[in-house]
Order: C-alpha cells, then structure tokens, then sequence
C-alpha cells in the first residue's frame, strides 16, 4: 500500500495534514519526529514525507531537528512552515526572525514554475502564519514563491524533489492548497491515489489482531458514535477477547439501554456486559442540587461499576477508547499511551490497571469515523446520531433529581426527537430540558401545577460556539401539543432561543 509521512515536528495541522492526503486517496501516517528513526522511514517504503509545521524556531537548542541525510535518501520531502524552514537550515539556508512583524492570515503569494505548483495562477491567496522566515534560500535550492514580505514562500529543489513551502496549504483558507498537496502526492511522489475507507479498517483489523493476540481486551461502551465503532472494529479485530462493558446509569435517553443491546449483543454477537446501575446512581443524586457536584458524582460512581466489574471480569489487559483527534486536539498533545498520563479516560479507576490503552480511532475526524461505522455495518441511526454528555439526562434535569423526573424528561424528550426526525429537521444537537418550575396549568375544568420543559435545539460546526436553530413553529407547536398531551406531569413547554455564547448549549 503507497504511504505518505506526515512527519511531525509539533505543529497544530498534523492530522489535517494527514486528512487532506487521505482525501486524495492516498494513506497518510503520522509519527512524531523523534519516534521514527530515517532508516526506518527508508524500511517502511514511503512514498513521500510531508514535515509539519511547529511552534520553534530551528536555531532554538530545544527546537526539534531531524537527520539532514533525509535530504538525500532519495524519498520526496515537502516542508510546511517550521518544516521548510527546517529543510532551509538542514541544507545550509539562513533563516530569520521578522520580529514583531509576523505574517498572519490570508495573504496573496506569487508562486513560479515549479512541479509544487502546476495548475495554480502566478497570484493566488495563502494561509500564513510565522514569525521566522528563509531569508535565503540554501544552495540547490530555487525560490518558487514570494510575497510581499517574505522572500522565500516556497522554495524547490526539483532535482532532489525536496519543497519547502512557508504557507499552510492543509487550511482552506489557502485557496489552491489543495492543488499544492496534490501535486506533491501525484505529481512528485507519483501515488496513485487508491486508498479507500475500507483500507483503514483491514489495515485496522490486521494490525490489532496481531498486536492483540492472546490479550484480554476491554471496552467502555457508552453507546455513542465513537466508542461504538471503535467497539465494532476492535470486535472485527480479536472476536471474543473482547469485553464490552455498558453502564447504565439510569440517565440514558428512551430505550437507548435496549437499542445498545440489541445492536451489539444481537446484531453483531458481541460480548457485552450492560450493568444496571439505575438504583445505583440514583440514590447517591438524591437530594443533590449543584451541577458540579452531581457531575462528580456520576465520576465516582462510574469508578465503582467498573471496580466491580474488574472483580468480576477477572484482570484485562487493555482498554480499548474511542478517542478520535479532536479530543487528542483538546486535550493538548502527549504521549497517550499510558493510562497514568491520560484524562481523557472519565470514570474508569486506575485500579483496573491496564498495561496499555488502544485509541484505534485517534487520527480520524467525526465523519471519517461515521464512514467507517457504516462500513463496518453499524446501522445509520447510530451512526448518525447527536452527541449525547457522558453524565446523560443528569446535566438536563435542574435541581434534583428523581426516578420520576427522569422518566418524565426521557418521554418529553422522545417525542420532540420524533417529531424534529418525521419533518426532516435535523439540527446539530436537539433535546429537552426538565426545567427546575412548576407552575399552573388547567387541563379540562381542572387546575393543574406541572413541570416546564425547555426545548433545546442549536446549529452548530464544532460546538464551541452555536446558533439556536429556527426549527418551523409547526414543529414547535406539534412537539408541545404531544408532550402536553402524552406526559402527565408537564404543562408548559418553552423553546430556548438563545445561542452560545451567552449560554452554552446543555443547560444545567
Ligand atoms: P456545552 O453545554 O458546554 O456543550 O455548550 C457543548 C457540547 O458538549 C457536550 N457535553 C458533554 N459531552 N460529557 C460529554 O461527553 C460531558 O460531560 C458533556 N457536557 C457537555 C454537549 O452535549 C454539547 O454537545
């Protein structure tokens, strides 16, 4: 299989990097710099090695450098930002700092003949973003590109196939990037741009059902998108050496216990432990009123089950999570390997000791992961759907709570999903919120004093920020009319039109 190597040097556009390469067809592997030695880079047979940007400057002691003999082992090299730079400095270019002249943003840039840039107009816009820059370029070495205030944008020794390019072409924002990287994959490294979805996951299988022979695997499956597939894959992988354990802490949306069990245990004859912790949960919330602290809770009662459960399982040897990149994003870049240094692990105690954590999800993006699940058969409803919060419906019942209100929230919210999913409106994230007020109602001749339901619904890309979303008053207005009708307690629904900021999107 032809590999592309995406070198990386601590920048934050690696795994873009990667997903750009990957989108034209062509595998893309990520190794950090001092984790992979240049024999075996020669080994691995790739076809090319993309060196990623970085946050130093070449000539810090600390900054990271790289064996300059990779400029003549015969295998194309593309520099991104710290990375050409690096490849400057290496050949015995000079580089420079600008000062406080930073050059930052969309920038117009005049590229010149180069293999790098076939197909792309003498002036187009970039992505910049440094501070240092080559201010000459090292002997061998061509300047293919300019802009007003960096004289090396982009430099090119075609003999070698060594390019340096100071933009970032992986952002969208550089307007031919993606002609940029695929000349250097198709033009310069000569891929042939076959690599498919369904290689990730044999590559995937192949690789942990050797890695994994013979261990006792374990995996936390909270039903979502991400540990669902990364549950299936692993399962595809190593069969029943694989546990999947499924907590449920009574805070989970209508039938969602029952449709995990069905999916995992009857579609796909998986081994899967669904613990019912209802009572559990329940009576350690009871009374319990502040956000943070009903949170802690549900933290600590996870780290129970699962002690528990390691009694019972018997000692495993892996844990398996469905980390995907943006986490790895979030929660800074370093070495998960060990359970000890990662946080991302919510819930599970240290007690279970595992010898290692197996993230087979970590390099993809959300939508890569929703493709791999559908092609792993894991059926679209599950694939597809919105992010649900670890601590469930607990983070969207105000003030205390109950069996009772729980009941109440997971049948209000039940039906404004169907009703949002039978007009076809499909908001980013959509659910209702157990208001901490009652107040009166009249219902027939008689007085009622009910619950309120907030309906929550935003539009939103990356959750960090979001728009309330103008679902049709049709919609609002049949979803009401049904909870009203259909769930005793509540006899007041409002809609929540506020975005995020201000508010964020759970309420609790
Ligand atoms: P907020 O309310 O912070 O939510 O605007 C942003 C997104 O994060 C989800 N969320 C969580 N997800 N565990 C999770 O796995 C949590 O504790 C949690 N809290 C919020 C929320 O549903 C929304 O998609």
């Amino acid at each position: 299989m032809e590999k592309i190597l995406v070198l990386d040097f601590g920048g934050q556009y690696d795994l873009l990097i990667a997903r750009r390469v990957r989108e034209l067809g062509v595998y893309a592997e990520i190794q950090p710099y001092n984790k992979i030695t240049l024999e075996q880079i020669k080994e691995n047979g790739y076809k090319g090695v993309i060196f990623t940007g970085g946050p130093n400057s070449v000539y810090d002691e600390s900054s990271p450098h790289y064996d300059p003999a990779i400029l003549d082992a015969g295998i194309p090299v593309l520099g991104i930002c710290y990375g050409h730079q690096l490849i400057a400095y290496m050949a015995g270019g000079v580089i420079e700092s600008a000062g406080s002249i930073s050059e930052y943003g969309k920038t117009d840039v005049y590229a010149e003949g180069s293999a790098l840039f076939e197909g792309i107009p003498g002036k187009s816009v970039c992505w910049m973003s440094h501070t240092d820059y080559v201010s000459r370029a090292p002997a061998g070495f061509e300047i293919t590109a300019r802009t007003d205030s960096c004289p090396c944008a982009a430099m090119a020794d075609e003999s070698r196939r060594i390019y340096g390019v100071q933009f970032h072409p992986e952002v969208t924002h550089t307007e031919y990037g993606k002609t940029v990287l695929s000349n250097f994959v198709f033009r310069v490294c000569s891929c042939r741009g076959d690599w498919r979805m369904d290689d990730f996951i044999e590559r995937s299988v192949e690789k942990y059902r050797k890695k994994l022979s013979g261990k006792r695997v374990l995996c936390a499956l909270s039903g979502g998108v991400d540990s669902s597939v990364a549950a299936v894959l692993m399962h595809r992988a190593i069969g029943d050496d694989l546990t999947c354990v499924f907590v449920d802490h009574g805070l989970l949306r209508k039938n969602e216990g029952d449709d995990v069990e069905r999916v995992f245990r009857g579609g796909f004859n998986m081994k899967l432990v669904r613990v019912d912790a209802e009572e559990r949960f329940l009576s350690h919330l009871r009374g319990v009123t502040e956000p943070e602290k009903k949170r802690k809770i549900i933290g600590e009662q996870f780290i129970r089950v699962f002690e528990e459960q390691s009694r019972v399982l018997g000692k495993m040897d892996v844990l398996v999570q469905g980390t995907i990149y943006p986490d790895v994003v979030e929660s800074g870049k370093g070495d998960a390997s060990t359970i000890k240094s990662h946080h991302n692990v919510g819930g599970l105690p240290s007690v279970m000791d595992f010898e290692e954590i197996v993230e087979p999800l970590r390099e993809l993006f959300k939508d890569e992961v929703r493709a791999v699940g559908l092609k792993l058969g894991i059926p679209e409803a599950l694939v597809m759907r919105q992010p649900f919060p670890g601590p469930g419906l607990a983070v969207r019942i105000i003030g205390e709570i109950t069996k009772e209100k729980a009941d109440t929230l997971r049948e209000a919210d039940a039906i404004f999903r169907e009703e949002l999913e039978k007009a076809s409106v499909r908001p980013s994230q959509y659910f209702a919120v157990l208001t901490d007020t009652q107040s009166v109602g009249v219902m027939g001749d008689a007085r009622t004093y009910g619950h309120t339901v907030a309906l929550r619904a935003v539009t939103t890309d990356d959750f960090m920020t979001a728009d309330w979303t103008r679902i049709p008053y049709e919609v609002i207005d049949s979803a009401s009319r049904r909870i009203t009708n259909e769930v005793r307690t509540i006899n007041r629904v409002v809609y929540d039109v506020t975005s995020k900021p201000p508010a964020t999107v759970e309420w609790e």
